[in-house]
């Protein structure tokens, strides 16, 4: 059965854009990371929100641009949003129903992970106890506004297991379970 991971990188003030959607903060950070390479192949569908499908790209100009992990993964993904294109694209699936994403994410990703992109995305899994791992990648960098890892008005807690750190030079991640 698929487990659900929520995979980012974030700065260390706990933003994973800067202002206005803006990822080209990023872009000294997208140096060899073994830990992504590692995971990449465990994917084995994508859920991600149309703000983070449609948005700026740290790969901008590259070979990667527009692709998932800049071109180091391939495979479905699953786009929610309220705004469901006319036409269809290879591998892509826009759905606007949030259960019925995450379920098809999971038939599709078969025993690996569904690979979760967006903070409102995420939180949505949180709320439906049904995110069972993040993997927070720290570049370090303070950005003091953007989009937060995860936003909860009025606070929520969310317990997490500490399972694994990695570093590399130009971002450390550590890998926790939900719970
Ligand atoms: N630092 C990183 O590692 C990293 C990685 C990926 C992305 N990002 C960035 O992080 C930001 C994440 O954005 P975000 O959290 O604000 O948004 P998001 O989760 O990417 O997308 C939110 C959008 O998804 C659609 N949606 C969400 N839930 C839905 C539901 N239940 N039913 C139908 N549609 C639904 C809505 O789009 P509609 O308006 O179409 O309805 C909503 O506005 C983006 O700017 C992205 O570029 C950062």
């Amino acid at each position: 059965m698929a487990k659900v991971l929520y995979s980012v990188t974030m700065s260390v003030d706990g933003f994973i854009t800067g202002p206005g959607g803006d990822m080209q903060w990023m872009r000294p950070y997208l140096g060899p990371n073994p830990a992504v390479d590692e995971l990449t192949p465990r994917i084995g569908a994508i859920l991600v929100g149309r703000r983070s499908h449609d948005g700026d790209d740290p790969y901008k100009g590259e070979a990667g641009e527009g692709e998932a992990f800049g071109g180091g993964w391939s495979g479905p993904l699953f786009v929610l949003t309220h705004r469901l294109p006319e036409r269809s694209e290879l591998d892509v699936t826009y759905v606007d129903d949030f259960t019925k994403a995450l379920a098809a994410a999971k038939e599709a990703a078969g025993d690996r992970y569904v690979n979760v992109i967006g903070a409102n995305v995420a939180k949505q899994c949180i709320e439906a106890g049904e995110l069972d791992e993040v993997l927070v990648f720290y570049a370090p960098v303070l950005l003091g506004d953007g989009t937060r890892l995860f936003d909860h008005p009025g606070g929520r807690t969310v317990p997490l297991q500490r399972i694994r750190s990695t570093e590399t030079p130009t971002a450390n991640g550590l890998w926790f379970t939900v719970g």
